[in-house]
């Protein structure tokens, strides 16, 4: 099955073919670093020119433009006041269907005030790192660029995230300040995020809260450390010069899963991320001007980054922020918000198609969308049943579907088709973008026949990847790096299982690590198990990933007990303690109470063993290394009783 793109739909994309696509790349192959520069000359407002294109002296710790000088928030915004001053830069629809926009101009203004503030009420200054606790309004946005005009570092940390998990986040950053809100709105109700961080910041010593006014819910308020945004900003001034930033200045940190310990501080720095996410933003999504353009994720992941704020404003477009969630008042909400900003590009998460298809939504029957044109897909391998439902009632058989694929440590879009350009496969995220290496490698580091899967790897660095993990250079060398060893130069891992068909299609089949990836969230088994050991009856447990229709995967969890215990009320105790830990959204989704679990003799758990009997498979490969075969038919016995 093969769907080309329809032209009708494009006039001035960058790619309107694949001859146009190959140039590109053969232009890369040919000088790499010399066609990234001129990339990055042509694209970025360098305050002053940089030196080199790419240092790899001391890989895979890449740098890139070196003693460039750069401010993204003039990316973002001051660069466009010539010609877009009057633009809108964002569009906030509330919860309630009401709706605020921001035209560049205006959204100039609120990050100077912002900026003000953070320097004149809590003396934030270059590097130091501010921690964003906010639902999806106005003045998140906001927040972030102020950080990013002033030097600061952002660390988003999403909202699901329970008071321990932000807690850890702010200390391991190191943070001065959180920015917050009281709450904000969902369903019609209000919902709060501020006792949250209260309880986080609980004896962090000189710690400061600034909380945005959204919902005026009653909340506590401390006057030692709490800071009233909507008092605060009326009386700074709306001017501020953006600080002269270094090309590696670090712009943010955004913590994710990995497979051990604990979560990991993905450190991204300026230019070469700007550059990506300018570059995949046309495209990838061919962002015209006049464009309006729509992504669901939430600003605490890294597509919220991205493809939410970064993306869109630095290629001066127009961004839609949305508060509430995708099925209220009713499943038709996504196309009632589409028909109403006459979106052009639509951009989301395989589950809300599975979601939204199984409702059997008709909203897009009832509603206008003949606007859009790009359909994107983000955050997990898509299904050809909802590929399928989105291009033909979604988008008529008309627009484009872009199944990008890319990680939080990759910054952008690796993987994806080009709107005009690419044939597309359902489910394929088809070739990597021009710049872009990507391989399938065995373990040996050889490349993978077609059809075979191997381990996805990008085998030469790029602008916008990550530079490490905040505090753990050592860590970030072995999560990324340290499985190729065997290269010449450094190959960066992504932890995902993919193959190439005979055409040279990619298609990427998961996580072969222990992530599950929930409903497009990456969730590390190590985390869980932690959490869960915390339970006084657990004396052992594994966690392993489980096929779910809506989530893609689910959490199954076997537990081994100290004493027994009825099943039910282990479950929602286990998930009570996952909820205080991580967040509501990293429960379990069952549990199987076990009688042991299989290990080999040196004590290692087979999780392959375990992910094979949590969904119901044959249990195949070899079990002698067990130290106890027979526990194999053990759990399948507990798994029928
Ligand atoms: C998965 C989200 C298949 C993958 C941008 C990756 C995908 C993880 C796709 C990163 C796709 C992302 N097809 N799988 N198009 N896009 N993934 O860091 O397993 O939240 O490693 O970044 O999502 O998740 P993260």
């Amino acid at each position: 099955m093969i769907f080309k793109p329809n032209p009708n739909k494009f006039k001035n994309a960058t790619f309107n073919n694949m001859d146009e696509y190959n140039e590109l790349c053969q232009k890369f192959l040919n000088n790499y670093e010399g066609t990234w520069s001129q990339i990055a000359k042509e694209n970025l407002d360098w305050l002053s020119p940089y030196s080199k294109t790419l240092d790899s002296s001391n890989a895979p710790f890449y740098k890139w433009f070196i003693d460039g000088k750069i401010n993204i928030s003039n990316e973002c915004i001051d660069r466009h006041l010539n010609t877009k001053a009057n633009q809108k830069a964002i569009i906030f629809e509330a919860d309630d269907g009401t709706s605020k926009t921001l035209t560049y101009k205006e959204l100039h203004r609120e990050v100077n005030k912002c900026s003000n503030m953070l320097v004149n009420e809590f003396n934030i200054k270059k590097g130091d790192r501010v921690i964003l606790y906010m639902p999806m309004i106005l003045e998140s946005v906001i927040s972030m660029l102020a950080c990013t005009r002033i030097g600061a570092i952002h660390s988003v940390v999403f909202g699901g995230f329970s008071d321990i998990a932000l807690r850890d986040r702010i200390i391991d950053a190191k943070a001065k300040l959180v920015i917050t809100a009281d709450g904000a709105y969902r369903k019609g109700k209000p919902y709060m995020l501020k006792p949250t961080v209260d309880s986080a910041c609980e004896n962090i010593k000189d710690i400061k809260i600034c909380a945005v006014k959204r919902n005026n819910e009653n909340i506590s308020w401390d006057e030692n450390k709490d800071y009233d945004y909507n008092k605060l900003i009326q009386t700074q001034s709306d001017k501020f010069d953006f600080v002269q930033m270094d090309s590696e200045d670090p712009l943010f940190i955004l913590y994710t899963s990995g497979s051990t310990g604990k979560p990991k501080g993905v450190l991204h720095s300026g230019a070469g991320y700007i550059l990506w996410a300018k570059m995949t933003m046309k495209w990838t999504f061919d962002l015209q001007p006049n464009d309006v353009y729509w992504c669901s994720a939430d600003i605490g992941w890294i597509t919220g980054h991205t493809y939410s704020v970064y993306g869109p404003l630095a290629c001066g477009g127009t961004t839609i922020i949305y508060e509430g969630v995708p099925t209220y008042p009713n499943d038709s909400r996504c196309w009632e918000i589409i028909e109403k900003y006459k979106v052009n590009q639509f951009y989301t998460a395989p589950t809300l198609l599975r979601l939204l298809h199984k409702l059997n939504s008709k909203g897009a029957l009832n509603h206008d969308v003949s606007s859009l044109r790009i359909l994107g897909s983000v955050g997990e391998p898509i299904d050809t049943n909802s590929w399928l439902w989105y291009y033909e009632s979604i988008g008529k058989k008309e627009c484009s579907i872009v199944d990008t694929w890319w990680q939080t440590e990759t910054g952008g879009h690796m993987i994806t088709p080009l709107p005009n350009a690419t044939p597309m496969k359902p489910t394929s995220a088809c070739f990597p973008l021009p710049g872009i290496e990507a391989k399938i490698l065995d373990t040996d580091g050889n490349e993978c026949e077609n059809n075979k899967k191997g381990l996805l790897c990008i085998t030469k660095p790029w602008p916008s990847m990550i530079r490490t993990i905040y505090n753990d250079d050592k860590r970030f060398v072995s999560a990324y790096f340290g499985d190729a060893t065997y290269q010449e130069k450094p190959v960066y891992f992504s932890g995902d299982g993919a193959y190439k068909d005979d055409d040279g299609y990619i298609f990427v089949t998961g996580r072969v690590d222990d992530v599950i990836n929930v409903s497009g969230h990456r969730i590390g088994t190590a985390e869980l198990e932690t959490a869960i050991q915390n339970h006084h009856n657990v004396a052992e447990v594994a966690v392993v990933k489980k096929a779910h229709i809506i989530k893609g995967e689910s959490i199954f969890s076997f537990v081994v007990l100290k004493a027994d215990t009825d099943k039910n009320s282990l479950k929602s105790e286990l998930n009570q303690i996952i909820k205080k830990e991580i967040g509501a959204f990293a429960v379990l989704e069952d549990l199987a109470i076990s009688p042991g679990l299989p290990k080999t003799r040196s004590g290692k758990v087979m999780r392959r063993i375990l992910r094979q009997i949590a969904g119901n498979e044959e249990v195949s490969g070899d079990i002698s290394t067990l130290e106890d075969p027979s526990i194999v038919k053990k759990l399948q016995n507990v798994m029928n009783d």
